[in-house]
């Protein structure tokens, strides 16, 4: 199987084949994730909330982004890695979020950085990423990074003309270099106007059937994180019951004495044995 790449995504979006992605946050996560032949695995901000505890991403930094991110791509072999470029990572100016943008490249092993948001400012950022080979994954619609403008895990694009603007940013996402879009929490129809006027692949999360791809948040289709589980987030497993019944009957064990059994154990040989027997205390 041949490594995934910005051109194989493209290639997708041109022959109308659903590209599949997924978040990861650790290396053995990831590797099972890639062995199922998953496009895309980003290394979403995300884990600032289901693998930290977080109450938003707001907070997660650089480092904390890079440590996760390299464990991600030291188990993956196709999937094509992006990272998240964490908040204020690229906000502040330009030199420093192509900086922070390059050392996720040089450092982490990641193919792409995603950065959220349409403004004229991102669009520049995107844009000389590309010009230097770095790949950018767009992100618009809901954007976790701007909850506290915009006020709450809110639906947008709910309107034509709020449509309109997304479409907007998007195709000048699209110019600038952008190699897909994510679209988050908007309806589908909104989803589709913008999927259609893009010649860019959309990797949709909440915004139905119509984008070029979809993703999820593999906390959430495993059944792990159960703070919050928004509408659009299927389940494909119950992780939270297998661990609490696995921690369950290994305490059990253990307390009645069930483990460890004679196979899990180590012995010395049986001439060190003899001399162990014979030690006294004194
Ligand atoms: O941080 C994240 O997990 C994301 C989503 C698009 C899945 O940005």
């Amino acid at each position: 199987m041949k490594p995934v790449s910005v051109n194989t995504i493209q290639k997708y979006k041109n022959e109308n084949k659903k590209i599949t992605a997924l978040t990861a946050y650790d290396y053995s996560t990831a590797k099972y994730i890639d062995e199922a032949g998953i496009d895309i695995i980003l290394v979403g901000d995300s884990l600032a909330m289901v693998a930290l505890g977080h109450e938003n991403t707001l907070s997660i930094t650089v480092d904390e982004m890079m440590i996760f991110t390299k464990a991600v791509t030291k188990a993956v072999k196709n999937s094509f890695v992006v990272v998240d470029m964490p908040f204020m990572s690229y906000q502040t100016d330009k030199k420093t979020a192509i900086e922070n943008a390059g050392r996720f490249i040089k450092e982490s092993g990641a193919k792409a950085v995603k950065l959220e948001g349409g403004s004229p400012y991102i669009t520049d950022i995107v844009e000389h990423c590309v010009n230097i080979g770095i790949p950018v994954l767009a992100h618009l619609g809901f954007t976790p990074q701007f909850l506290n403008t915009i006020g709450g895990y809110n639906i947008q694009g709910k309107n034509a003309e709020n449509t309109q603007k997304i479409l907007t940013e998007a195709l000048k996402l699209e110019k600038a270099g952008a190699f897909g879009l994510v679209l988050e929490m908007v309806p589908e129809e909104c989803a589709k106007v913008i999927t259609e006027n893009l010649k860019i692949p959309t990797i949709g999360i909440g915004a139905g059937r119509y984008c070029s791809g979809q993703i999820l948040v593999c906390d959430d289709i495993l059944g792990k994180y159960s703070d919050f589980t928004p509408k659009f987030a299927r389940k494909y497993a119950d992780m939270a019951s297998l661990i609490k019944n696995a921690a369950n009957d290994y305490k059990n064990d253990v307390v009645e004495k069930n483990f460890p059994s004679e196979n899990e154990v180590f012995f010395i040989n049986k001439e060190e044995k003899e001399k162990l027997d014979k030690i006294k205390c004194k």
